[in-house]
């Protein structure tokens, strides 16, 4: 008969000895009778299931209900009889392993103890099992560089929101309504805001000039800061397009802030980011935020300007010696319009380049995929 755990009648030393005797004796029967896991697990619930298990059990109906001047006795009777238990199915788990060793290697008894310790034998020896540490991402290492020069010139850093409003992303930077410089920003804009006025409507921002406004808002001038950032533009992704990437902001106001200073900064941070025999050159353009506006182009880093290498025409420039790099220019007067400067007494530059486009030319990279799908046979090269 299996045995269950009695009701005790009296809690006499004599009575709380033979009850314990009677326990620990079924215990090492059920305990020799484990053959192999499925019995194991059978034997350790029975036992130590802390629903119903026997240890719950005999702490229910022994323990709790033991009057106060036995309490302390039963209670050392009890912890004798878990300790036996836990004892019990560590043992009755050695054995059937023990036992599987055996049937495995055709060993003998006596041999167990031994095969056991040449099984689980650990090779300290062997060498550690390494946790790779992550690398910076190619984007945010670009990313930290730019930013690190500028910092050096003493410029601060700025965020803003992702999700913009048209306002900040297109009005106060000059671009009035339906005017056709929206159109090569390729807006994605979110979907049903179409009873709300145009300047509140949200967008994915396009650039990250929208944070040069929400600076100006915060500081008064002299002001000098970069904006990196994530903008998204409703473009088919190719080897040189991506809906997502990322731009640098720049932007210091001051009083007497000209071209030269924008010119001899641009061309310091060009010369810092890919080697001071770079030069650089400013070429007409149109943004609607700053007057006069340009862009920057940097003489072809892979065949130092000339135009042709390896024989023929260079792949990198066409064959035009220079690459296109970033669009600049003098702040608007009527930018400073919406942030209350005053444009009389301040001017200033401001600049935007794309993160993925100076990693492509920095680290030699062919499609901007790359960076966005995560494979880490690519990224771990930047590590
Ligand atoms: N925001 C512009 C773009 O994304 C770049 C730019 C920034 C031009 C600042 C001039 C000044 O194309």
């Amino acid at each position: 008969m299996a045995y269950s755990v009695p009701k005790l009648t009296d809690y006499s030393a004599a009575e709380l000895e033979k009850a314990s005797a009677e326990l620990l004796a079924a215990l090492e029967m059920e305990s020799s009778a484990v053959d192999g896991e499925a019995a194991w697990k059978l034997f350790r619930d029975r036992w130590m299931a802390r629903k119903n298990g026997i240890l719950t059990q005999i702490r229910e109906s022994w323990l709790k209900t033991a009057p106060a001047e036995s309490k302390r006795q039963t209670g050392m009777v009890v912890n004798d009889i878990n300790w036996a238990v836990e004892e019990a199915v560590k043992e009755a788990k050695n054995r059937y392993e023990d036992l599987a060793i055996l049937g495995y290697t055709g060993a003998d008894k006596d041999e167990a103890p031994r095969r056991r310790v040449s099984a689980e034998r650990l090779d300290i020896t062997l060498p550690g099992i390494r946790r790779p540490l992550g690398a910076e991402h190619p984007i945010v290492k670009t990313m930290n560089e730019i930013v690190s020069v500028f910092r050096n010139l003493g410029y601060s850093v700025e965020e803003g929101p992702e999700i913009e409003t048209d306002y900040y992303n297109f009005e106060a930077l000059n671009f009035p309504p339906n005017h056709p410089a929206r159109d090569t920003q390729d807006t994605l804009f979110i979907a049903g805001q179409e009873s709300k006025p145009l300047r509140e409507r949200l967008l994915l921002r396009t650039h990250t000039s929208p944070v040069q406004i929400r600076s100006m808002e915060k500081m008064k001038p002299p002001l000098r800061v970069v904006c990196p950032g994530k903008v998204h533009r409703n473009d088919a992704p190719d080897a040189t397009h991506s809906p997502i990437f990322h731009q640098i902001e720049g932007l210091a106001v001051d009083t007497n802030i000209t071209f030269c200073d924008l010119k001899g900064t641009l061309d310091h941070a060009m010369k810092a980011l890919f080697g001071s025999s770079v030069k650089t050159r400013f070429y007409p353009s149109f943004f609607p935020f700053t007057e006069p506006s340009a862009d920057v182009q940097i003489s072809c880093i892979f065949c130092g300007g000339k135009g042709y290498r390896d024989g023929g025409r260079c792949p990198n420039c066409k064959g035009g010696g220079w690459i296109e790099l970033l669009g600049c220019g003098m702040v608007d007067p009527n930018v400073y319009g919406f942030v209350d400067y005053d444009p009389t007494k301040v001017s200033g530059f401001a600049f935007g380049m794309g993160v993925e486009r100076i990693a492509i030319l920095k680290y030699g990279v062919d499609d901007i995929q790359l960076f966005f799908q995560g494979d880490v046979r690519f990224l771990e090269q930047f590590g």
